[in-house]
């Protein structure tokens, strides 16, 4: 029974995964390696909390009591009686390997290590700990309170009560639930990253301007943003990683990254969170 969930990395799919998860009544510990990360990451769900109490959401109750089911640690050791862990660091193959191998070491044997890779392959993440029956992909998307799905991924080596654990715990966290099979991208990333680099070889080869490309798909096909507007959403280093992840595993040259993403990524323009990316902010 998972009753105590611990999230790693307090960033922006971290912190949006700790806060579904206190909403839900788990007690969360979110961990980071950075104190500032941790402050940010706490204010962020605080200011979240509280912005749904002035648009009649919920009450202030509900946000005292979501609050105080919220814990932040940078010990790795308070992490110990966690039942779940969700690992939302970094996507790097070497830093999540090297997570996966320490929360093998504290935690309980019984508890499940779960990942939010986007991408990285579950089998080889769990092939780094002692307990690969119990270590599953749960890939949340951006911004985790608003978007319903949970993508839940079996490894070769996970079992059916590691898999179906994970999916009870985003199921109570208000989730619905696709399970993919452990291949580069999985569903999502499979099908929404060539879209995003097809963008950016339409951009490449001069075939319509920025805002005209994500005009052409916010207003063609009802996408809420368009594919360049949600590469600078989600981060173009991130999309750059993932079709990398993509070119590399399924060796196909359709998944060859657009060499506009790349300039992007190498000029340090990784889109919103660093206030320019393919747009200014
Ligand atoms: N955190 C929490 N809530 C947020 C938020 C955030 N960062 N951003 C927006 N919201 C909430 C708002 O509070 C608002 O809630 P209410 O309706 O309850 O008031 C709701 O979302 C709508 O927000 P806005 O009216 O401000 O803005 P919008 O209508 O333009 O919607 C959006 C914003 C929800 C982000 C919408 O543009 C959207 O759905 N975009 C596409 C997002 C998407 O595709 N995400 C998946 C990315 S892929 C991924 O994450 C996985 C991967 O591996 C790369």
């Amino acid at each position: 029974m998972i009753k105590q969930i611990a999230v790693i990395g307090a960033g922006q799919m971290g912190r949006g995964i700790a806060q579904v998860a206190a909403m839900n009544d788990y007690k969360v510990f979110m961990y980071d390696i950075s104190a500032e990360g941790l402050e940010f990451g706490q204010s962020f769900i605080k200011k979240q909390l509280e912005k749904g109490v002035s648009k009649g959401k919920w009450e202030q109750s509900f946000v005292d009591s979501t609050l105080a089911n919220l814990s932040a640690t940078s010990e790795m050791n308070d992490l110990k009686d966690c039942d779940l862990f969700i690992e939302a660091a970094t996507e790097n193959k070497e830093i999540k390997f090297k997570i996966f191998k320490q929360l093998d070491e504290i935690a309980k044997p019984e508890a499940i290590l779960a990942s939010n890779t986007s991408s990285i392959s579950i089998t080889e993440i769990a092939a780094a700990t002692s307990r690969p029956e119990k270590v599953a992909g749960m890939h949340f998307m951006n911004p985790v309170p608003v978007m319903k799905l949970v993508e839940t991924i079996t490894g070769l080596e996970t079992s059916v009560e590691t898999i179906n654990a994970v999916e009870e715990a985003a199921t109570k966290m208000g989730k619905t639930v696709v399970r993919a099979d452990d291949v580069a991208g999985f569903a999502v990333n499979r099908i929404l990253m060539p879209m995003i680099n097809e963008a950016f070889y339409t951009l490449y080869e001069g075939v319509a301007e920025a805002k005209g490309i994500d005009d052409a798909m916010k207003l063609g096909c009802n996408q809420p943003m368009g594919p360049l507007e949600l590469a600078d959403f989600i981060g173009l280093d991130t999309c750059l990683a993932i079709m990398e992840v993509l070119h590399d595993g399924l060796g196909d040259t359709k998944y060859r990254p657009c060499p506009l993403l790349k300039k992007y990524v190498t000029a340090g323009r990784f889109g919103r969170k660093v206030g320019k990316g393919v747009y200014e902010y």
